[in-house]
């Protein structure tokens, strides 16, 4: 398995889907309605949802050698312990995504407004172009979700499309979305970020 690294603030623990324990702290983020105000819909019921997003993340570490990681308190921060779970976050290749590197965070509220998104956000830029430099590093947010969007921009991306989502996506369907990225993006990556929803 890969190894755990460190950012100022951060201990990133890549996401291995056969630690019981990391699925567990998944889940309570996944679980979690503040998590998803923006797309309440998404709440995760089940663990076996988080397992599967693990195993997702887990297959980018071995495919492309970086994914998403679990995010921990390296010393503590208010009333939160050295060793708190505070998020899982980074850049992912997904099995059934573009080819482009997916750059996202979901952080338990206790931990919002110190600016650990965006310290991990520059965490996974930065490791994702040093994995696969050639591959762009892309995300997709709803243009309702400022703290998400301003996070990308801080990090350092770019909104490239603003527009709806594919109606044929109950998720989204009529909401809003942009892409942001590293850099100008060929209409086919384009088309295919759309087109996920
Ligand atoms: C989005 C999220 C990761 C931001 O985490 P964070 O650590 O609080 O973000 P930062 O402290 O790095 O702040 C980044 C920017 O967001 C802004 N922000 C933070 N919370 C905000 C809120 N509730 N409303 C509006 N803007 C907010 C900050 O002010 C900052 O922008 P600024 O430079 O204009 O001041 C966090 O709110 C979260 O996990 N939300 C739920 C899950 C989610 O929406 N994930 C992303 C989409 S999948």
């Amino acid at each position: 398995m890969p190894e755990e690294t460190e950012t100022d603030r951060l201990i990133l623990t890549p996401i291995d889907s056969t630690d019981a324990a990391i699925v567990e702290a998944i889940f309570a983020l996944q679980s979690d309605p503040a998590t998803w105000m923006h797309l309440p819909a998404a709440v995760e019921t089940d663990i076996s949802q988080s397992r599967t997003r693990a195993t997702d993340h887990a297959h980018s570490w071995t495919e492309f050698g970086l994914g998403w990681w679990l995010l921990r308190l390296r010393a503590p921060l208010g009333d939160l312990d050295a060793g708190t779970v505070i998020g899982i976050g980074g850049a992912a290749i997904r099995p059934h995504q573009a080819a482009a590197w997916n750059l996202g965070y979901r952080l338990a509220p206790a931990a919002w407004g110190h600016g650990l998104a965006t310290e991990a956000g520059r965490a996974g830029l930065a490791a994702a172009n040093t994995a696969r430099p050639d591959l762009p590093v892309t995300a997709r947010v709803l243009a309702h979700n400022r703290a998400s969007w301003r996070t990308l921009e801080r990090v350092g991306l770019a909104q490239i499309w603003e527009g709806d989502a594919p109606a044929d996506y109950a998720l989204t369907s009529g909401v809003q979305r942009r892409v942001y990225a590293d850099r100008p993006l060929s209409s086919e990556v384009l088309d295919r970020l759309i087109a996920l929803g």
